[in-house]
């Protein structure tokens, strides 16, 4: 194998970086960023094209992580302070990756209208059919036009960061029209496993648009891919199987490839960012990653009271909800501007997402004026303040009950939740409503 820095592997990057510059004008780190940020740097006209409404959808019911380290015979403050983790959603059986996801979409929908949504990209880890795209069920829930491209992609909880590029690049092409993103997960691991805390759900929806309301992207970004396995989930399996201390090596080393990369493509530093929202599979690893970018570029670390200006209003709802794999970063992202400590209008946010297995992408938008008025504030909050506890009893009966998978019609008995459900599967097919 050739070593990452072998002089020969270096000279045909070079060629390659040449090339992709010459023809797209794509990003790329190395000895050519200057000569390529010539051809990359957006005329000033460049058409915004960035996320319009952003909403985010989780289960009513969580398990306080205390009650989970009690009956594990862990001190909490391992969970609270350690991990930086203090509840996990709870996903009840008439729930999944689709009514999550399209109860995550509806307010989108109901406030912007469905016309011209020509793109319905789904970002999952937890699809619920190996064949049909789980954004068909929601193509059907939220009315959407029929003149609309279904698809579902995967990378870990990188995916929806990819559906975002894709979307955008969709919209550059075609500015009359829009596109739906949808992240969701469920995160599981086995019981009393060590990522067992960081477990999860939630979803969140997208519309990407020009002339955004809320973020407009830059085109800047710098991404890092390498193949290894740090967590992974075999298709006979329902639980990921997980190298926890590997991961977060991979996830903080692939942080640095993409900041440098980003960097590279950018010219932009840490002090161009006003906030920055990280993928979040337990909120400690912000502040690690935060002092990661510091040390990397030579910057002493800020007071305290700095890093939690900076970090903290985009953790909030991650705190509460627990990993939400492909969502992740995006919860953080609506966390940060439902609840930022000062006005982010026209601040440059920084932005990473980290998918096992594994794809690394830093790349930054614009917080664009006026766009508290488009925000979901009040729903998010009142989401979150209203959700139901379980004990660890009624958790664990959840964890072992998930879905039958005997092939047999099931019906399911309704618990809280938002507008859509999954009623029954029956004949092998899975049954929607709404409420
Ligand atoms: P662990 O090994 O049981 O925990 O699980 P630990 O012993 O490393 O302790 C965690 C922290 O708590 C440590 O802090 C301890 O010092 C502290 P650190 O040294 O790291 O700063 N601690 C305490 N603090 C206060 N009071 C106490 C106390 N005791 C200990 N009494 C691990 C941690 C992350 C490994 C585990 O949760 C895990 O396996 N999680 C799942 C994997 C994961 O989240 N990986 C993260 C990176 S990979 C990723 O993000 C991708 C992913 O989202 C999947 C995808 O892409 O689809 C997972």
């Amino acid at each position: 194998m050739i070593p990452l820095r072998h002089p020969a592997r270096e000279k045909f990057f070079h060629c390659v970086e040449k090339m992709l510059g010459f023809f797209h004008g794509v990003e790329n780190p190395g000895r050519t960023q200057a000569r390529l940020r010539a051809v990359r740097a957006p005329p000033a006209t460049a058409m915004k094209i960035g996320i319009d409404l952003i909403s985010f959808h989780t289960p009513s019911y969580y398990l306080d992580l205390r009650t989970l380290a009690e009956k594990r015979g862990v001190d909490p403050d391992k969970f609270v302070i350690g991990i930086g983790q203090e509840r996990m959603a709870v996903v009840p059986p008439d729930q999944d990756i689709v009514t999550l996801a399209a109860n995550a979409a509806l307010p989108i929908v109901e406030k912007a209208g469905r016309e011209n949504i020509e793109l319905l990209i789904f970002a999952t880890e937890s699809g619920v059919d190996q064949s049909k795209a789980a954004a068909c069920f929601c193509h059907r829930l939220l009315g959407l036009p029929a003149a609309c491209r279904c698809i579902e992609v995967k990378e870990a909880c990188y995916g929806a960061t990819a559906s975002l590029r894709m979307a955008a690049a969709m919209v550059a092409a075609r500015p009359h029209t829009r596109a739906l993103i949808l992240a969701a997960d469920i995160a599981r691991y086995d019981l009393a496993s060590p990522g067992e805390p960081t477990q999860g759900a939630g979803a969140v929806a997208m519309l990407v648009a020009t002339r955004p309301r809320v973020l407009a992207l830059d085109p800047e970004t710098g991404f890092y891919t390498e193949d290894i396995m740090d967590f992974w989930r075999p298709n006979y399996r329902e639980e990921a199987f997980v190298d926890g201390k590997y991961s977060t090596r991979m996830y903080l080393t692939t942080l640095i490839e993409a900041w440098n990369s980003y960097k590279a493509a950018s010219g932009r530093g840490l002090a161009d960012h006003a906030h920055y929202c990280f993928h979040l599979p337990f909120t400690k690893i912000a502040r690690k990653s935060f002092e990661r970018l510091c040390k990397a570029d030579g910057i002493e670390l800020p007071p305290k009271p700095e890093i939690e200006r900076l970090l903290d209003a985009g953790l909030l709802y991650n705190r509460q909800t627990g990993n939400t794999y492909a969502a992740c970063v995006y919860e953080s992202l609506c966390s940060l501007l439902d609840n930022a400590p000062a006005a982010l209008d026209d601040q440059r946010l920084g932005l990473f997402s980290y998918g096992s297995g594994c794809m690394a992408e830093f790349f930054s938008g614009i917080v664009q004026r006026g766009h508290r008025e488009h925000l979901f504030t009040d729903q998010h909050r009142a989401q979150l303040d209203t959700r139901v506890p379980v004990t660890y009893r009624q958790y664990e009966d959840i964890f072992n009950y998930g879905v039958p998978k005997d092939g047999a019609d099931h019906v399911f008995a309704p618990y809280r939740g938002g507008p859509f459900r999954l009623a029954g599967i029956k004949d092998h097919k899975r049954r929607y409503e709404a409420k």
